[in-house]
């Protein structure tokens, strides 16, 4: 079928002002050099932070999975599809943030709209932080709550809005921010849950083996109570554990009311053997390892940089397409962000750093960023 004139007129109007996304396919594996149409560049765009992606173990475990138990899963959790391999990732998902309970989740996108609005509906009110990844944003959209969006990390602004009664009412912030590589001001966040009874929920994405003593994130990074009755933790396994999928971790009574409230955990087949087990593989390795999340920090460190996502802002969209194309011709893989992942006027090179960069990575992405900017 060919697109309608107005739908054309849209991607066209994408093209003229450098916000056309188009893909583009690479060869073999994630890791610090990727091939792309047989010439080789290094990998400043992956959320593979620790490497892990293809981690001997992890593989092992997912072929192991798949000769046991089969590629699919075959049904719903609550049909046929929950298997011994969800039970066990569950179990060491929970161990590992010292919640209770945890549920798995098809993707963090999947996690996002299906906890927020299991949770809060037509009448309830919701705090969102301006720079919030897009699922928690259609998390927030889906609950038909109202949502009121306070300035980036500002506590004072979000003070000031939850002077708002309600009955229910949840603030969402990622905490690690996906565009940007700041902190939420989480300490003072839950300071205000607790002055104004609300119930918080952290999107951990960026911070799950990356933050923290263990790397259980950014709630252990400020030393708050996983158990804290006010937080609701959720965090992705696609990224830093090189896998696939999400996680929500909390009460046992919270996940019960996930299983019996959440649609995108209810209506979707379950996570197949493959990638359970290669997350299960990734929690007991980095339980136990600290090794490669003191490769990454030392990296992070290296970059002076608070995280391992480094913004490098341009400004607009086509001149942010301009850098990426130069960094590309000079062999550097560097994603350029526009909006509407990014407000207007901030796009940006996202780069990202992984425990797999050499020294000599980093340094020639520095001195291709200088000769380019
Ligand atoms: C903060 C944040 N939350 C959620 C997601 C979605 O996770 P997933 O890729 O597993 O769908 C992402 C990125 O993809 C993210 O950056």
């Amino acid at each position: 079928m060919g697109l309608p004139e107005h739908l054309k007129h849209t991607l066209d109007h994408l093209r003229q002002s450098g916000l056309y996304r188009f893909l583009k396919t690479v060869e073999g594996e994630q890791g610090p050099e990727i091939r792309y149409q047989g010439k080789t560049y290094l990998n400043f765009s992956s959320n593979n932070y620790l490497g892990l992606a293809n981690h001997p173990l992890l593989k092992e475990a997912s072929i192991e999975a798949v000769r046991k138990f089969g590629t699919g899963s075959g049904a719903s959790r609550l049909i046929t599809g929950s298997m011994t391999l969800h039970e066990a990732l569950e179990k060491a998902l929970a161990d590992f943030k010292g919640c209770e309970a945890s549920l798995l989740f098809n993707s963090g996108y999947h996690a996002n709209i299906g906890v927020i609005p299991s949770l809060m509906g037509e009448g309830d009110l919701i705090f969102s932080d301006e720079l919030n990844h897009a699922s928690l944003i259609d998390g927030c959209r889906l609950s038909k709550a109202k949502t009121l969006v306070y300035r980036h990390n500002d506590t004072e602004h979000l003070e000031h809005m939850l002077k708002n009664n309600c009955h229910k009412r949840l603030i969402v912030t990622d905490t690690v921010f996906s565009m940007d590589g700041d902190l939420c001001s989480l300490p003072r966040i839950m300071e205000l849950a607790d002055q104004y009874d609300v119930l918080v929920l952290v999107d951990e994405a960026h911070a799950t083996g990356v933050f923290g003593k263990k790397g259980r994130g950014v709630v252990e990074h400020f030393g708050i109570p996983s158990h804290h009755p006010r937080l609701i933790q959720m965090g992705t396994l696609g990224k830093a554990l090189g896998s696939f999928g999400a996680y929500v971790c909390g009460s046992n009574e919270l996940i019960d009311f996930l299983i019996n409230r959440s649609r995108s955990f209810i209506y979707t087949t379950a996570l197949p053997p493959a990638v359970v087990a290669a997350s299960k593989a990734a929690i007991d390795l980095i339980f136990k390892d600290q090794s490669l999340k003191e490769k990454l920090w030392k990296n992070v460190t290296y970059f002076g940089a608070p995280s391992p996502i480094v913004p490098v802002i341009i400004g607009s969209a086509q001149e942010t397409m301009d850098v990426a194309q130069k960094l590309f011709e000079k062999g550097i893989w560097a994603q350029p962000i526009r909006p509407p992942t990014v407000p207007e006027g901030t796009s940006r090179i996202r780069l990202t750093l992984m425990a797999t960069h050499t020294k000599e990575h980093l340094d020639r992405c520095v001195h291709v960023l200088e000769m380019v900017l």
